[in-house]
């Protein structure tokens, strides 16, 4: 199965594309954990994305399309993936499309998750991360065991250095500039489903499932 993942910044894409890829056995592909790792190795590409990313500004989309490229032709992709955090912007749809049809036509659906903007701030000002596993958390609406550790791996979470309010405000402008487009872009190609993100993740998580044909 090829699912997209898309919404704005908070609205759980992370977080539902991580439990559908455990139950599928299908990787998810994060272009914002695979440059995250790159920033914190001081990698080429992490000193390039590094300015971008803390100011809340899109990677330039020659770079993400290049580090997806690599990552597609893994043999774990053959199965099929979930992209998480990717297309966000045509040129990018355009580059995956191209990528996808070569040998069979290309997605089978985009999920498009959606929640109003105060409870997007309210997830993304709350939100804990564990840099080891990549596990996601919130110190309300879903915090770990024990404060500052991951339950998971025991590593210690952090503060994402965009989840802060500036920046926040700065990708949510972003994403209506140059993400939301998409959406008409995959509906004129009958493959988009909208999710409604509000509510419990296990909530959320039925209406992926039932979206995906996984439910009745
Ligand atoms: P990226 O890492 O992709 O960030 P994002 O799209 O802004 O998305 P987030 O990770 O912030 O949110 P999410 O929707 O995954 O929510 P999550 O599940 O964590 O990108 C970061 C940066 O990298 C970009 O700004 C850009 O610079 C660069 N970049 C990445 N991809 C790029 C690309 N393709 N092109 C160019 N640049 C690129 O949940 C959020 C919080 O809410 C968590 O605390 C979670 O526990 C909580 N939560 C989740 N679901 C629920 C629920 N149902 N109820 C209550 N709480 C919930």
């Amino acid at each position: 199965m090829r699912l997209i993942f898309l919404g704005p910044p908070g609205v759980g894409k992370g977080t539902q594309a991580q439990k559908l890829s455990a139950q599928l056995r299908i990787p998810k592909i994060s272009t914002g954990d695979i440059l995250r790792e790159a920033v914190s190795k001081k990698t080429a590409l992490g000193l390039d994305a590094r300015s971008f990313m803390e100011s809340g500004k899109l990677v330039p989309d020659e770079v993400v399309i290049g580090i997806i490229r690599e990552r597609m032709i893994e043999a774990d992709c053959r199965k099929g993936f979930i992209l998480d955090g990717f297309p966000r912007t045509e040129p990018q749809a355009r580059a995956l499309a191209l990528m996808l049809n070569r040998d069979r036509p290309g997605l089978d659906r985009v999920l498009n998750f959606e929640l109003s903007e105060t409870e997007l701030v309210r997830r993304l000002s709350g939100r804990r991360s564990c840099p080891n596993c990549q596990a996601v958390y919130h110190v309300e609406l879903n915090p770990s065991r024990n404060p500052d550790r991951c339950d998971r791996c025991d590593g210690k979470l952090i503060q994402r250095s965009d989840d802060h309010p500036e920046t926040i405000r700065k990708r949510l402008e972003v994403y209506q500039a140059q993400t939301l487009p998409l959406i008409r872009f995959y509906e004129g190609q009958g493959v988009l489903t909208r999710i409604d993100g509000s509510g419990s993740p296990d909530g959320v998580y039925q209406r992926v499932m039932s979206a995906v044909g996984k439910l009745p």
